[in-house]
């Protein structure tokens, strides 16, 4: 099957006992059970649900991994991942992942003795000289948020394979009907499910999706143990979400190409950062391992534009945390999602505090353009 089909007819397809279209939402934390040891298959919600079974299986499906496991939010999913280490373990991460990522790892999984070293890891050379006994895992984000920064997956899981460290790739900004990490060689990939997947800004959601059984069995544990599980409801109205995301992505690609060249040639813009466009470093990386080069675009203004009044001037692009969403959103990486990274590393990566990041939604592209026209002239 097709990802298009396969994103509305993957994991369980309805609903077998009734007919049902749509996937029933099982509502409850408990399964009457026959006799002493004897259940459906089903005993208690956090160990097990079916609504949350047929999302966890569609991602599965979608990814081409062994399991999927869906968590309360993406900070729940990558915290599950970060607790398959132990105290000594150290772990290699992206230098410009999100910002909560950085925060989770630093403030409270260092406290476990669980080390990280910050790492461009679009060069391989340095993944491969930060290679170290205690390094268990690779976490790469790709693109980054926000700089949009393109790791090789193949090279990376390859290096990786060879040290047996683990590859974790967090696919939030591609899903996997742009990039499929776990063909690229990858162990785990990670979803920031509040954004493309659920698609419509109305719920918090994470995923996890492992490449092999033993990493299926480790992660079940740790999900069933720490409890950080997905409830019916969102289950269900991401498993709606997920059904339409080939069009929504075609229109976010297509909108976020227009929307990028209006910025590229507007001279109260200083820089752009894109993937899609030819001159980004990565550009033919990301032509190789992935579908389309996304809907977020990173952007600096002339630094005599007021920033606020640029703000205040969009009627239509609503300034807000997240991206993803149909609407298109746009925000200040500095104050708002990277505001946990210290200034000196922001600066060192270049998230500096003219940086403003852009989630092109689907609204008509030209409706969009017009906003962004209105509102610079506005700060000018
Ligand atoms: C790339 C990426 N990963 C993970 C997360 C965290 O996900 P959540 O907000 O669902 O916990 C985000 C949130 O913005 C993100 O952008």
């Amino acid at each position: 099957m097709k990802i298009e089909s396969l994103l509305i007819h993957g994991g369980i397809d309805g609903d077998e006992k009734t007919g049902a279209v749509s996937v029933p939402i099982y509502q409850t934390s408990t399964y009457k059970q026959e006799a002493l040891g004897k259940n459906s298959g089903y005993e208690y919600s956090r160990t097990g649900n079916p609504t949350r079974d047929a999302v966890e299986k569609l991602i599965a499906d979608l990814e081409e991994g062994y399991r999927g496991f869906a968590f309360a939010s993406g900070l729940a999913a990558i915290s599950a991942a970060l607790m398959l280490f132990k105290s000594g373990d150290k772990i290699i991460l992206s230098n410009n992942v999100y910002g909560g990522t950085f925060r989770v790892i630093d403030k409270v999984f260092k406290n476990f003795n669980i080390n990280y070293e910050l790492v461009d890891t679009s060069d391989l050379q340095k993944v491969k000289d930060s290679i170290t006994e205690d390094v268990k895992a690779i976490f790469i984000e790709t693109p980054t948020n926000p700089l949009m920064s393109i790791t090789d997956i193949s090279k990376v899981s390859e290096v990786a394979r060879k040290n047996k460290v683990l590859t974790i790739v967090d696919n939030t900004f591609m899903t996997p009907y742009l990039q499929k990490p776990i063909k690229l060689g990858a162990d785990i990939v990670i979803h920031s499910a509040t954004k493309y997947l659920g698609g419509h800004s109305d719920l918090i959601a994470g995923f996890l999706v492992v490449n092999n059984e033993e990493l299926g069995e480790r992660v079940h544990f740790i999900q069933n143990s720490t409890g950080g599980i997905l409830n019916p409801f969102d289950s269900w109205l991401l498993i709606r979400g997920i059904k339409t995301l080939s069009v929504r992505m075609d229109r976010h690609n297509e909108n976020a190409e227009y929307v990028a060249e209006f910025l590229k040639e507007n001279s109260l813009v200083e820089k752009v950062y894109y993937p899609g466009f030819e001159t980004h470093p990565g550009h033919e990386i990301q032509k190789k391992q992935a579908n389309g080069y996304g809907a977020i675009i990173s952007f600096v203004l002339k630094d005599y534009i007021d920033r606020n009044k640029f703000f205040k001037g969009l009627k239509l692009i609503i300034l807000g945390e997240s991206l993803g969403g149909v609407e298109s959103l746009i925000s200040h990486p500095a104050t708002m999602t990277h505001a946990a990274v210290p200034y000196d590393i922001r600066q060192e990566i270049g998230i500096v505090d003219g940086l403003i990041r852009l989630s092109v939604g689907i609204e008509n592209k030209k409706d969009l353009v017009e906003d962004l026209k209105n509102a610079l002239k506005f700060a000018k």
